[in-house]
């Protein structure tokens, strides 16, 4: 039998992967800031699924509490075969603002963090042979759109790193980029998204599903739905000047 242990687990994308893992029998680790929610979804879990789930409380801003997950990781008894490093936040600040501790924050929480995570779960499953570790990247990251871009462009290029690090190990490593996803995110970060088209929302669900089949198949990237492959391959071929008019563009329209 596996265990998952999932950042961010409670809502969204983490708790689509936490439903998705269940589902398949998988006990699970979850870990975020808010406890009732936290039992809440084990509750949920448990009842629905019969498995076994285990709750952290803990910010990932505080790497005193991310040094207790890190050990989590690497316990022998109760081995973790799946770290999905999810928990993150948009950043809609500019970068010029005088109060830089906004991106300070998320640097801590979708950096250190998944640094610190990754390297504690790469240890313990290079040493067994076996494990996955899928961290949630951002669609964001192919574009030049502030701090939140920059963090997630370092996300997908650190899962790239991990995955040649431990190439031949035994360990799968993947960077999941989706696009828009509905879930709390945009209203938590005081993001406006009237204006975006209904083609490009993603359902959590299915987003889940197909990284966790990309995962298994040994996906380094794995880019949600035709349409945003598409998009990223055009965007990837774009010269750069042109990507960083579009993300201009994209900037301007949400001021
Ligand atoms: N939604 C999108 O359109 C979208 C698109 C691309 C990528 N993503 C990425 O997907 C990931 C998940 O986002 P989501 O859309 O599912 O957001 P969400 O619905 O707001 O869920 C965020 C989760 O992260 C946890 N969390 C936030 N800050 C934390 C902290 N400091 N310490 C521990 N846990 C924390 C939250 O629980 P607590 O508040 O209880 O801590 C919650 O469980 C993020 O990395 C995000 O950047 C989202």
């Amino acid at each position: 039998m596996a265990t998952a242990l999932i950042t961010g687990g409670t809502s969204g994308i983490g708790a689509a992967f936490a439903r998705a893992l269940a589902a398949r029998g998988d006990d699970l680790v979850l870990v975020a800031r808010n406890g009732d929610r936290l039992a809440e979804m084990a509750t949920e879990l448990k009842e629905r699924y019969a498995v076994s789930v285990e709750t952290i409380v803990a910010d990932l801003g505080v790497r005193s509490d991310v040094v207790g997950i890190a050990e989590r990781l690497a316990s022998i008894e109760q081995p973790i075969d799946l770290l999905v490093s999810n928990a993150g936040f948009g950043v809609p600040k500019k970068l010029t603002e005088a109060d830089t501790t906004p991106h300070e924050h998320a640097i801590d929480v979708m950096i250190r963090a998944v640094l610190m995570l990754g390297a504690a779960a790469g240890r313990a499953m290079r040493q067994r042979g076996t494990g996955t570790i899928v961290n949630v990247s951002s669609t964001a990251g192919f574009v030049a759109m502030g701090s939140y871009s920059a963090i997630k462009a370092w996300v997908t290029a650190y899962t790239e790193g991990l995955a040649n690090e431990l190439h031949g190990s035994g360990v799968k490593v993947t960077a999941l980029c989706p696009g828009w996803v509905r879930t709390e995110f945009h209203e938590r970060s005081g993001i406006e998204i009237g204006s975006i088209p209904g083609l490009l929302w993603l359902d959590a669900d299915r987003l889940a599903a197909d990284c966790l089949q990309d995962a298994e198949a040994g996906k380094v990237i794995s880019i949600p739905s035709k349409r945003y492959k598409v998009l990223i391959t055009i965007c990837e071929h774009l010269p750069h000047r042109a990507m960083r008019a579009v993300s201009r563009k994209l900037m301007s329209s949400r001021h």
